[in-house]
């Protein structure tokens, strides 16, 4: 792989500043206004642009006729201007002529229906004549640019799986068999993985085995249903490498990007495993409403980060202001461009992006925010971009450095993901992202800066691993966790976690089962509850929808075990509900939490874990709750504390940090409501160079 974020390379061929852009789409307005995009993009402060995403239909208006004019000349004029391109492949949207004349690829939904051209990525992942064309725009655009001094990176089709990456068709079921081939090798291997046996599933040969359509019972086989997952995220995922794989046979000097979503409710691709396939990650980040808004977004940039071990990262698409795609659209308030900005930056992000530069004047994103509205320049809209690329430029000092990690990790697992969300379970209103978030979100708040891990990473550099609903471990992850634990490791987890292994089996264990060697209790049975119920323990904390039977096993009863809380109202009184454990002879600990603890309950846990294992919070008492602290650290050792105000009042946050100066991002000696400041020690290698 020839460039890798972080790399000498990094950030593409801008290393020395934070890259700032958007996309362009000069293609939806009057050429003449390109000397005026010129302008206005070198007074904002744009630094790089994304090009001809869903241009497909310009470059290639009929089957084989090309027409590049446009784009050349306006890669010319970027490259005048000083501003690099980041050129997008073009492959998201297949032009009228092509669907019309291969209505085979389009994509089929779950109930056998075809779904129609008209909107955008209207093909099907594996389709190969969709393939076969697409390289061929692939092929062109990798030739023709390959030395063009503008060319800064390759951005491969878009955000690949939004709107098709299930797709039932007959294209996808050939290739499902292959897949599935590839896995089990046997049909009796699928079946056992299958557990066929049950209602009567058993498969003679792989040619009988279909997507997971539509059924009368609305329960399709799960393991059925988990491999189709995998299967929807591998075949986007062979689609961008077939997408790169032209690229890097013509173009191996230019680093090859794809944007992913790390952001809420997009869970079918699996970018844990996609990070591998690029040269540097990049992510479109647009906020969730409400009072989670703020940890919502720092979250995903903490899991874009660790997708790259703490490198470098892109954000290639925000919102300057409003979207278009919820019920209601609010547009941000002042400042709040530059705050979402400097908290992206502040988790690692080199670059900072909008969706888009100018507001287009039809189409169906019209009234989505961009960097130029109908107004024009003199706005409100623009002036905030101003104000961010002119902090931005400042602060090209910490191009390049890492996202240092914290001392608390808590475990993102996709697998678990598409698990624990599958129907016929227990209950359907666990929703794992937002657990996750929640864990996150209470140790932040407890003052520490908290990093996302993967099932199969590491966790020595933390003092403590959180595991929630940690469902679906694989014999691997279960031999890695536990010799973490023996080791002397740390590590909670919550209910529902060790459940089954990859097959979406139960272990001949009771629950939970992937766990019970560690434990010397058991969940005898699961307590969903309503929505609306709640319920208590001992000590006050409170708990919705879920709760768990544990018995402890009175042979492994011993002084190793203590219970940290029981259920204290009926049908579980007096039974344990948290529990902590001593695993082998190094100082390694368990607490197992059985309940789903609402936000307060589970933040004075975080509190008392944190002081049980004698893990002391990056952040002073005065500041948790209401200031979010993330590092970075360059190659000499410079550390960069930002410390991002999560609350509607100012927050005063000095004296605090020795040996750190501070930078004055805000004006006032307090944070801000909402606010980012950022602390910066040198390290002494840096002062002396
Ligand atoms: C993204 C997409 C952009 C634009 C944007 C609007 O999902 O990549 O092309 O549609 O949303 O929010």
């Amino acid at each position: 792989m020839p460039f890798r974020s972080g790399d000498a390379s990094w950030p593409l061929k801008l290393e020395s500043r934070i890259s700032f852009g958007c996309d362009y789409n000069p293609e939806q307005w009057p050429e003449n206004m390109q000397a005026e995009d010129m302008r206005l993009m070198k007074e904002a402060g744009i630094n790089i642009v994304s090009l001809g995403i869903f241009s497909w239909s310009e470059l290639e208006p009929r089957e084989g006729q090309w027409n590049f004019s446009w784009l050349d000349n306006i890669m010319d004029r970027l490259h005048r201007n000083g501003i690099a391109v980041d050129l997008g492949t073009a492959t998201a949207s297949p032009p009228p002529w092509l669907t019309a004349k291969y209505p085979e690829i389009l994509p089929v939904t779950a109930d056998g229906v075809q779904a129609m051209p008209g909107a955008r990525q209207h093909w099907r992942p594996t389709s190969p004549i969709y393939q076969e064309y697409a390289l061929r725009v692939v092929t062109q655009l990798a030739t023709r640019y390959s030395a063009h001094p503008a060319l800064a990176a390759w951005h491969v089709n878009n955000e690949l799986g939004a709107h098709n990456v299930h797709d039932y068709s007959h294209d996808a079921d050939v290739h499902f068999r292959d897949w599935l081939r590839d896995k089990y090798g046997s049909i009796d291997v699928l079946n056992s993985a299958w557990y066929t046996s049950f209602w009567s599933q058993r498969y003679s040969s792989f040619e009988e085995i279909n997507s997971p359509r539509k059924t009368l019972a609305p329960q399709v086989n799960p393991t059925q249903q988990l491999d189709f997952s995998r299967f929807c995220s591998d075949a986007l995922q062979e689609c961008l490498e077939a997408e790169i794989s032209v690229l890097r046979d013509v173009t191996p000097h230019v680093p090859i990007t794809t944007n992913f979503m790390v952001m809420d409710e997009e869970k079918w691709m699996n970018y844990k495993e996609w990070a591998r396939s690029v040269d540097f990650v990049s992510n479109d980040h647009y906020k969730v409403e409400g009072e989670l808004a703020r940890d919502e977004q720092s979250f995903s940039s903490a899991l874009t980060s660790s997708l790259v071990g703490g490198s470098p990262w892109f954000l290639m698409e925000h919102s300057t202001s409003a979207i278009n795609w919820r019920t209601v659209n609010s547009p941000k308030r002042s400042g709040e461009q530059l705050q979402d900005a400097l908290t992206h930056l502040a988790h690692g992000a080199d670059g900072i992006c909008y969706f888009q530069w100018r507001q287009s004047r039809g189409g169906s994103e019209k009234f989505h925010s961009a960097i130029v509205p109908p107004g024009g320049e003199d706005s409100f809209r623009f002036r905030e971009t101003m104000e961010v690329g002119s902090t931005l430029s400042q602060l090209s000092f910490i191009a390049g450095s890492r996202r240092r990690s914290g001392k608390v990790a808590v475990v993102f697992d996709w697998e678990s993901w598409w698990a624990v969300e599958q129907d016929s379970h227990p209950s359907q209103l666990l929703d794992y992202r937002h657990t996750v978030l929640s864990w996150w979100r209470s140790f932040s708040e407890a003052g520490f800066q908290v990093d996302l891990v993967g099932p199969g990473q590491s966790f020595d550099d933390h003092d403590v691993v959180i595991a929630p609903m940690w469902h679906l471990m694989t014999d691997e992850q279960v031999a890695t966790l536990t010799s973490y634990l023996e080791s002397g490791g740390k590590m909670v987890f919550s209910y529902f976690s060790g459940i089954v292994d990859e097959n979406d089996h139960l272990p001949e264990a009771p629950y939970p089962g992937r766990l019970s060697h560690l434990l010397p209790w058991r969940t005898e049975e699961f307590l969903p509850l309503p929505p609306g119920d709640a319920g208590v323990l001992d000590n006050g904390w409170k708990y919705q929808a879920w709760a768990e039977r544990l018995t402890l096993l009175s042979e492994k009863n011993d002084s190793s075990v203590e219970v940290m809380a029981h259920y204290s109202d009926s049908p579980l009184e007096g039974l344990p509900a948290v529990v902590r454990h001593n695993v082998g002879h190094s100082g390694g600990e368990l607490i197992y939490v059985s309940a789903q603890l609402d936000g307060g309950s589970q933040r004075e846990l975080a509190t008392e874990i944190s002081r049980l294992w004698n893990i002391a919070p990056e952040l002073p008492v005065h500041l948790r709750g209401k200031v979010e602290v993330v590092q970075r650290v360059d190659h000499y050792g410079t550390l960069y504390t930002f410390l991002i105000n999560k609350t509607d009042l100012p927050v005063g946050v000095e004296p605090f940090l020795p040996g750190f100066s501070r930078h004055g991002l805000c004006r006032d000696p307090e944070l801000p409501p909402y606010g980012v400041e950022l602390f910066i020690k040198h390290s002494k290698v840096h002062a002396t160079t």
